[in-house]
């Protein structure tokens, strides 16, 4: 009989809260975060890294928590979608304004991740070309927009964000953009 994986303390602090769990270390962050915390914001498509359906910020960084086991997000710091709004919390964030103004979605799946692709790149290139949107958002599918939706709400959200010289919101929360290069996002482009 195959031995079950033990299960072990799992402990990171998600949306500006200290969450502790039980789970086996090969247990895949996105269901950590569909199925025991509930933020179901966090979508599943591809589950091999190709869609970005999953993205999350993981210590500030973008990556398809699909890819990323338990043992892997230890005691790090995760933002989902839930965990961005406005000025206020239970405001939306400016880049959800700016899609939802824009009409950078149809069906919505892929929105969620769109929006924390766009996050990260924001918060390291405030004002993006055109190329480097369609880098930044490389690793993001859309099956509906043809994108053009999505590059003008990037825009507008840059500019938004340029005038009141902030990238909008995350929960509050100490960010270590360093700690995290054990874990790189798939940039493909189909
Ligand atoms: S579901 Fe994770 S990248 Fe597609
Ligand atoms: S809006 Fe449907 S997949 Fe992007």
């Amino acid at each position: 009989m195959k031995n079950q994986p033990l299960e072990q303390t799992w402990s990171a602090r998600v949306n500006g809260q200290l969450k502790e769990l039980s789970v086996s270390p090969e247990t895949r962050l996105v269901d950590i975060l569909r199925n025991q915390l509930n933020l179901t914001g966090t979508k599943i498509s591809c589950e091999v890294g190709r869609c970005g359906a999953c993205m999350i910020l993981m210590n500030g960084e973008p990556v398809n928590s699909c890819l990323v086991m338990a043992y892997q997000s230890e005691e790090s710091v995760i933002t989902t979608i839930e965990g961005l709004h406005g000025e206020k919390e239970g405001e939306l964030h400016p880049i959800q304004h700016a899609f939802l103004e824009e009409g950078g979605f149809q069906c919505g799946y892929c929105t969620p991740g769109m929006i924390i692709s766009t996050k990260a790149l924001l918060d390291a290139c405030p004002n993006p070309s055109l190329e480097q949107i369609e880098t930044g958002l490389c690793g993001n599918l859309c099956r509906c927009t043809g994108y053009g939706g999505i590059i003008r709400a990037v825009n507008k959200a840059s500019e938004r964000c340029a005038v009141k010289g902030t990238v909008g919101t995350v929960v509050k929360e100490n960010v270590n953009r360093s700690a995290v290069n054990f874990v790189q996002t798939d940039g493909a482009e189909t």
